[in-house]
């Protein structure tokens, strides 16, 4: 080996240890002993600002988590050299309120600069989105770093389409360590928020190619959709993930045992027998859904990475360059 290789090979290694995590509660009590309510606040004023923006937010955890672990990659812009998450298939014109977490991470650098990673904001707003629209608090485990980059390629071959059904679902979550009942439990992040007509078309005009809407829509929700997401119309108008889209609740639960799920992905649990009984659960017991969804954020966020990172000074770019493109190669 070169003494330069070697160098690098070393060089790597440093890098490679220095990422090993474990993750706890309270992680910043010395270090930036404000970071939580930091982040609380600027999630409350987004709140007021455009109540949707916490439900965006929120998302970003699934999205964050799945794609090589909960370490802010995510929130990469493109570089001349990189080819970000931001535009891949899931993502492009859907993910939105990055600006949030810019305010976040802006305090949290003029609080204690250099501190908090942006993957631990991630985590902080989802959990601040759901306990400030009604769902339940509870405390998060912190500690992750942030990567210095990110794959386009592995978001769209992980991320699932809003066509998926259960039994692809299940599946997915299964190769994460997350279980059926985690599944179902997650799926109900769509108590708040919005999605696009883009995400159902296929279901109201052409459900798996038979030119015929999914047999699953309830009649008068399938009319109702069909008047928001006409054939040949704006597919980027947007409709509520549930019929409370603003309270984080059971009430996703509930629409979908009355037929009335806005995605294919959301009504399929319904229809396999392996989740429906979950679905049941939930929709006649809030706290037993507040309780299985607790527990699914907190394992999806123990989702860490083991790949080279640092503290992010700004979530959209990575702090160094030439190590960015040695680690690249
Ligand atoms: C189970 C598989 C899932 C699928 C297939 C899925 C798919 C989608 C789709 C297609 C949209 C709307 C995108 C658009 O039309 O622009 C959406 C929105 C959303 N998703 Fe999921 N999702 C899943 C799980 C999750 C999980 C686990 C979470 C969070 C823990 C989550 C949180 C959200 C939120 C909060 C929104 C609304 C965002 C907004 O209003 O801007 N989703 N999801
Ligand atoms: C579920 O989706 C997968 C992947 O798209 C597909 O291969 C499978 O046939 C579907 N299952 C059923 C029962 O439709
Ligand atoms: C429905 O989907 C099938 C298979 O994807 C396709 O061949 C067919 O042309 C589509 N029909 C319409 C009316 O778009
Ligand atoms: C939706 O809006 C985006 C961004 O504004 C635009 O680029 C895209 O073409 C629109 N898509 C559709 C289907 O109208």
């Amino acid at each position: 080996m070169s003494p330069v290789l070697s160098v690098l090979s070393l060089l790597f290694l440093l890098l490679q240890t220095a990422v090993a995590v474990e993750l706890r509660p309270g992680y910043y009590a010395e270090t930036c002993p404000g970071a939580e309510a930091v982040v609380r606040e600027v999630m409350k004023k987004a709140l007021i600002r455009e109540p949707r923006s916490v439900a965006s937010v929120m998302r970003f955890q699934f999205h964050d988590c799945l794609v090589n672990g909960c370490d802010g990659s995510l929130l990469l812009d493109d570089t001349p050299t990189m080819v970000g998450e931001k535009e891949a298939l899931s993502n492009i014109n859907s993910l939105r309120s990055f600006e949030v977490i810019d305010e976040a991470k802006d305090a949290l650098e003029k609080a204690c600069p250099g501190v908090v990673s942006c993957a631990d904001v991630v985590i902080m707003a989802a959990r601040d989105a759901v306990a400030l629209t009604g769902g339940p608090n509870w405390e998060v485990k912190l500690g992750r770093m942030d990567s210095l980059t990110a794959s386009q390629e592995d978001s769209n071959d992980i991320m699932p389409s809003p066509r998926a059904n259960a039994s692809f679902l299940i599946d997915l979550f299964a190769r994460y360590g997350l279980s059926i009942q985690d599944l179902v439990a997650l799926s109900g992040s769509h108590s708040i928020g919005q999605a696009r007509c883009f995400s159902i078309m296929f279901r109201l005009y052409n459900q798996s190619g038979t030119g015929r809407p999914d047999p699953a829509i309830n009649p008068g929700f399938r009319d109702e959709l069909y008047k928001l997401c006409p054939q040949g119309g704006d597919e980027n108008v947007t409709g509520n993930l549930d019929s409370t889209p603003r309270a984080f609740d059971n009430q996703y639960f509930k629409d979908l045992v009355a037929g009335r799920g806005f995605l294919n992905s959301d009504q399929t649990l319904f229809t396999y027998p392996r989740t429906k009984a979950y679905v049941r659960t939930f929709s006649q017991d809030q706290n037993e859904f507040f309780r299985a969804f607790v527990e699914g954020m907190i394992k999806m966020g123990d989702l860490v990475s083991d790949r080279p990172s640092e503290i992010r000074r700004n979530c959209r770019v990575v702090n160094g360059r030439p190590v960015d493109g040695l680690l690249d190669s």
